[in-house]
Parts: C-alpha cells; structure tokens; sequence
C-alpha cells in the first residue's frame, strides 16, 4: 500500500502491439493505492486494438466500497469547513494539470475507449472547461441576505453541502462527465465515491491522480473500479445503508429508474442523466447542405455512442429525395478507422465488445420492426468492409453506419435507443406533424430543427418536450457552462454543468438571527398596516 503522491505507475509485463505499457491499476481510498480485498482483477483493453491491454485493476468488493465510503465520511467535515476559496483553487490546479498534460490525456482516452483523437481531446476540454468555470464560483457560491419581517432580525441562506456522493458515469465521456459532476460536488464541500465505467478504467485512474496532485486532501474523492452490478450497485445499496447522500449517474434509463427508486425511498437527492431518442427536422426552407452535416455528424460523429446522437430523423416529405440523396453520400463515403493510426476518420470502433453486441440487437429490432434497411451490413470485417474503412478490421470493434428509412411510429425502433453508428428516418408530412413525431418517442434530451423560418423555429422550441434544441443545428454539442440533461425517460430534470448545477449538490439552509433579545413571533407580531383612505373621487382628475 502506497500513497498515490509517493507511487510512480507501475508497468506490467506484457505481449502488448508495439511496446505498448500495461499498467498495474488500483483503487484510491483516502489517498491509498489499494488492490481489491478478494485480489480479483479485470482489464482493460483498447477496442480499436484488442490485442492492446492498457492495464488490470481491481474487481472492487463490497467492503472495498465500504471502505471507500467511510474514507469519504471522514474527509467529509474537515473538506465541507475548508474556505470554498481554496475548494476553488485546487479545482483551478486540476483544470491546468489537465491542461499541462493534455496530449497524453487524449491519447490514453483515445487508446481507451476508441474514440478520434480530435473527440477525445474536446471530452478532455470538456473536463478543463468544467474545471476553470468553477474555480471561480468558489469566491461566489452565494447566499442571500434576507429582510425579515420583524425589526432587529436578520435572515441569510447559506448553501450546504449533501455530504457524501456516489458518482457512476458511463465510458463514452469518460474525462468530462466525471468532471461533470464531482467538479460542482466537491465545489459545495461535498467528498465522492467514484465507481470508474468499467470500459475506462485506466483513464479514471489518471483523472484520479490529477486530482490528488492538485492538492486535494485524503478521502475527498476515492476512486473504485469494477462492475456497474458489482461495485456500481454497492454505492446504491449503501443508501439504503443510510451512507450516502446523493447520487450522481449517467447510464441507461432502465438502470437510473432502478436508482431513483432506492433513492427515493431514503429521500436521497439523485442526478439522473439517461438515454435519448434524440430527433432532428429538417423542414423546406432549411439550408439542406448545412442540415446534412448536422444530421451526419450527429448520427455518426462518436460512432453514434453520445447520449445527443440523433436517433430520428425526421424529414419533410417536399425536400426527402433532395435531402437522403446528399445525405446519403455522405453516409457512403464514411471513413471509419483507428484514429491514432490514421487520419481523418469519422469514427472508430465501438467503446467495446459489450457496446457492440447491443448495437447488434438494435439493429435486430430495426430489422424485426420491419424498417427498409437502405444501408450498412453489422460488424466490419476485411470481407465485409465498407469502401473508406482504414485499417485492419479484425483488430478491433468496428461497425459499419446504418440507416433504415421508412420508419413508422407504431415501430420499436421508432422509440428506442440504439446506442452505435445507426439513424431511423422518419417521413413529415408538415411542420405539425414533424413536431409531433419528434415529441413521440419516451425521451426528451436533446432535439433539433433545421429550418430558416422564425416562426417555425419558435414554434419547435416551444412545442418540443427536451432539456436542449438546437437551431440550425446538430443534436449533440451542449457546452461546460450551459445547463446539460433531459425530460421524461431522459432523466429525472436534474441538471449536469453550467451554474445551474450547484442546486443538485448542495441544499438551501435558511438561518434567522434574533439580535432584539426577545422572542419574537413571525407573522403573529408583525406590525399590521391598516389603508387609511382619504375621501377623494380619483375620477375626477381627468
Ligand atoms: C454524453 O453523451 O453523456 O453535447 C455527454 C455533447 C457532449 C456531452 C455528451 N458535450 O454531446
């Protein structure tokens, strides 16, 4: 057992393509490298090159995250009493360690999850921006002065912080939603649990170590690994243990659904940010050159694996044959690859060898549902490629980009998420009717409208049901300082990033302070002003 400062990393044998290291990874518990109590281990391998194993880290044991917990209720007190000033200044030493080491960060998240460096490096950013906006609000974080309605009484609020937060994010934005959330959490005083996604651990456990050589104290945030059903549900079965105060998860709708109701059974504040249906319109009047990127880039950009991927999209019958036939030579001439390998591509593999089998199925339901499948043939192979694939297929998870049009409310596909390069079209035939499509399915995270008609714009960003819209844009893209989450099966109305956040990771402590040295009743001894009415006839001014 070593401290995290004192440690170097330790590098493993390994039959790794091109020398690449293997790390030996740990838990961090109130500063401690640790292995897992049982020894069990699972690595960690790159999904544009499996035969890449990035490292081994430990299969997490209840008690490990039990551990984890009481080194977060520890640190709890003394890191809530620490001036939030200095809160702000070791979130602002995380922002520039992250940004002194940038290039490595991106190509350890890229060699991790798969995604183009170019994607990588702004889920990285992502992280930085989340870092810089709040090392500020650590000279904010505002209460109020409030008049009281008794003389010689003062009121304030105060924010508090929640206590201790169990943190589970999903791998697709393994830097930034992470930062998403402890970031504001440790902002408010509060001290983390975090349960790396499974499928990038090895960049958790670097994110980890920034955060410590930023000078955050031991315990305030301790990292564990290993499964959503193993370690994941350890932190949720502790609030029922009465030992955790708040909930941070991004995931599945199903498992967030499961989560709220432990949550809410304990009266236990949870974040929930989950998946999407996301749509985009592209109506008559719409720049049609400008909405084909928007609409590519949002069902293929991240191999389709963001939670803003477009899932609809919705067409207007006038422009369909225009707008499919651009669009779909685009679709066709997707380069798609390892970016660290080769330039220019689109997308790479999927985030790993699970995310690929449920895409698979997506694409079953598609078939099942009865969708006209106009283009994409599953799995990439070297028999089975598409024209710009770069690379050797077998050495990673790749995937070909799908699409199916004729696309029907009364299918499954219509409504459910597939999470992968694939997008369902759906024919409008007015503007009414596109917007009804786009609120029919279950989610309501992300939407957009291509159209160059302000009332139609209007009318779309007021008619839609989803926490974002964009306008003449794609479905993906919310920025660090503007609020990020969904409605209806999207989440439960909490909010991710921008200020708007504080209010998920601290409570309003409403304090009166009676300096009349008497007791004073509210409402009963208030001063009552009675109307004195003068006997003058108002109309008679004019
Ligand atoms: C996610 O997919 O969970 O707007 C987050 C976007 C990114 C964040 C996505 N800035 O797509």
């Amino acid at each position: 057992m070593a401290h995290v400062l004192e440690a170097g990393l330790e590098f493993m044998e390994s039959n790794n393509p091109d020398n690449l290291p293997k790390i030996k990874g740990y838990n961090i518990i109130n500063g401690q490298l640790k292995s897992s109590s049982d020894g069990a281990t699972f690595s960690s391998c790159n999904p544009a090159l499996l035969s890449d194993e990035l490292g081994v880290f430990p299969l997490s044991t209840r008690d490990d995250v039990h551990e984890a917990i009481a080194a977060a209720r520890s640190a709890s007190e003394k890191w809530a009493a620490t001036p939030a000033p200095t809160r702000g200044q070791i979130i602002g030493n995380m922002g520039r360690l992250l940004m002194d080491h940038k290039d490595a960060i991106v190509a350890l998240e890229t060699r991790e999850i798969g995604k183009t460096l170019k994607e990588s490096a702004g889920s990285v950013q992502e992280a930085i921006d989340t870092c810089l906006f709040f090392q500020s609000e650590g000279r904010r974080l505002y209460g109020q002065t409030v008049n009281s309605e008794l003389p010689d009484k003062e009121l304030f609020t105060y924010r508090r912080p929640l206590g201790v937060c169990g943190i589970i994010n999903a791998c697709n934005f393994p830097a930034a939603v992470p930062f998403w959330k402890m970031i504001p959490a440790l902002i408010c005083g509060n001290t983390c649990v975090w349960k790396s996604p499974q499928d990038a651990p090895l960049l958790s456990f670097a994110l980890a170590r920034i955060m410590h050589e930023a000078g955050l104290p031991d315990g305030v945030v301790n990292l564990v690994h290993g499964k959503g059903s193993g370690a994941g549900q350890f932190i949720v079965d502790a609030v029922d243990e009465g030992l955790i105060n708040k909930i941070s998860f991004t995931g599945s709708t199903a498992v967030g659904k499961a989560i709220g109701e432990v949550c809410g059974r304990n009266l236990v504040s949870c974040s929930l940010e989950l998946g999407g249906k996301n749509p985009l319109v592209v109506m008559p009047s719409a720049n049609i050159e400008n909405a084909v990127e928007g609409a590519y880039w949002g069902a293929f950009g991240t191999a389709g694996q963001r939670c803003t991927s477009l899932g609809n999209l919705i067409v207007h019958e006038s422009i369909y044959d225009d707008f499919m036939t651009k669009f779909m030579a685009k679709v066709e001439s997707t380069r798609i690859g390892d970016s660290s390998r080769s330039e220019d591509v689109l997308y790479g593999p999927m985030l790993s060898e699970k995310y690929a089998v449920d895409f698979l199925k997506g694409l079953e339901m598609c078939n099942t549902d009865g969708a006209k499948h106009i283009f994409g043939n599953g799995r990439i192979t070297s028999e089975n490629a598409p024209t710009n694939f770069v690379g050797s297929a077998e050495d990673g998870v790749y995937m070909w980009p799908h699409v199916y049009v004729d696309v029907t409310e009364d299918m499954q596909c219509f409504h459910n998420e597939i999470f992968g390069p694939a997008v369902t079209v759906v024919k409008a035939r007015d503007f009414d009717h596109a917007l009804h499509l786009a609120n029919a399915s279950p989610y309501g995270l992300s939407s957009a409208i291509y159209t160059n008609d302000r009332l139609e714009a209007y009318r779309f960003k007021t008619g839609i049901k989803a926490g974002m819209t964009g306008i003449n844009n794609s479905t993906s893209g919310a920025e660090a300082h503007l609020p990020f989450g969904g409605v209806k099966g999207s989440g439960n109305g909490t909010r991710e990033s921008g200020i708007w956040v504080i209010e998920a990771y601290s409570y309003w402590h409403a304090v009166n302070d009676e300096l009349s040295g008497k007791l004073q009743l509210a409402q009963m001894d208030v001063d009552e002003i009675e109307i004195e009415e003068a006997e003058i006839d108002w109309n008679s001014l004019s």
